[in-house]
């Protein structure tokens, strides 16, 4: 049995570890991606667009590093699979069958959650105000959830629809479904700071990682602890 080396979060607690890639060199981000097998820099290489094809990189290494941690196990002893609507779970190593995890990424902050035993999700988003707030609310947000937004300043508007949309994501990302399933169908409110909710079993809240980013996480269960924790990547990746 491989020994855990970085113990899993108790019940009711996650790790939210982050990360924003600008602060790394092109070639810091090339020496991380040789870390990868053939599969994933194919995987990777099929990403056109510069900045993506780094922001999947990045986040690949991160997962598997972070996970790495618990697991206690090299990198390529980490195996996945997905569920039906595309949720991937650990599948190997077989020490920690308890593990949890969810991704998020926007721009260039990745952020991932690690649970024990509960379904966690998580989701980031660059708060970008050129978006079509009006046309985009009315299709995901609950008659609610549109009249709290309707009574926020114009300065708040882009924030909160944010705040309200990475809420909704975090939770359909926790139930495994994405948005295959309308974020119209669940109810989380624009939420404030510090502030968490619970609905359904399942319970989720906001999360403080950077400056012009909303980002939420939702746990199953009744409680949620959040340990933010700053990832340092490998300085000395395997080759
Ligand atoms: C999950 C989903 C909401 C992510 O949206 P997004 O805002 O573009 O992306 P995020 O950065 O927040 O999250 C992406 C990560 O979520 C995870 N993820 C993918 N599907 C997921 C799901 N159904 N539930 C939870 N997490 C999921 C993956 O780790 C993914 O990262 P990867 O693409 O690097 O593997 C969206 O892709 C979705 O709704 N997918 C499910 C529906 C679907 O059509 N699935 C296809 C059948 S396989």
């Amino acid at each position: 049995m491989t020994e855990l080396r970085r113990a899993l979060p108790r019940m009711g607690a996650i790790d939210v570890w982050y990360f924003d890639s600008k602060t790394l060199s092109a070639p810091d981000v090339e020496k991380l991606s040789r870390t990868l097998g053939p599969e994933e820099r194919a995987s990777i290489d099929r990403f056109r667009d510069e900045a993506l094809r780094r922001r999947h990189a990045v986040a690949r290494v991160m997962v598997l590093s972070v996970l790495g941690e618990y697991l206690g196990a090299p990198t390529s002893a980490i195996a996945f699979d997905r569920s039906r609507y595309g949720k991937p779970f650990v599948i190997a190593p077989e020490a920690a069958p308890t593990i949890r995890f969810n991704v998020s990424h926007s721009d260039a902050m990745t952020i991932i959650a690690v649970a024990n035993g509960l379904e966690v999700g998580i989701d980031i988003e660059r708060i970008r105000r050129d978006i079509p707030v009006d046309t985009i609310a009315p299709s995901a947000f609950t008659p609610k959830e549109l009249s709290a937004l309707s009574r926020v300043s114009p300065d708040d508007r882009f924030p909160a629809f944010f705040a309200c949309w990475t809420r909704k994501e975090a939770l359909l990302k926790a139930q495994g479904t994405g948005l295959s399933r309308s974020p119209k169908e669940v109810e989380v409110g624009l939420g404030r700071e510090g502030e968490s909710l619970q609905t359904g079993g399942w319970i989720l809240t906001a999360l403080d990682v950077a400056s012009d980013y909303a980002a939420a996480v939702a746990l199953e269960g009744a409680e949620i602890a959040v340990d933010l924790v700053p990832w340092d990547p490998p300085s000395s990746p395997e080759a």
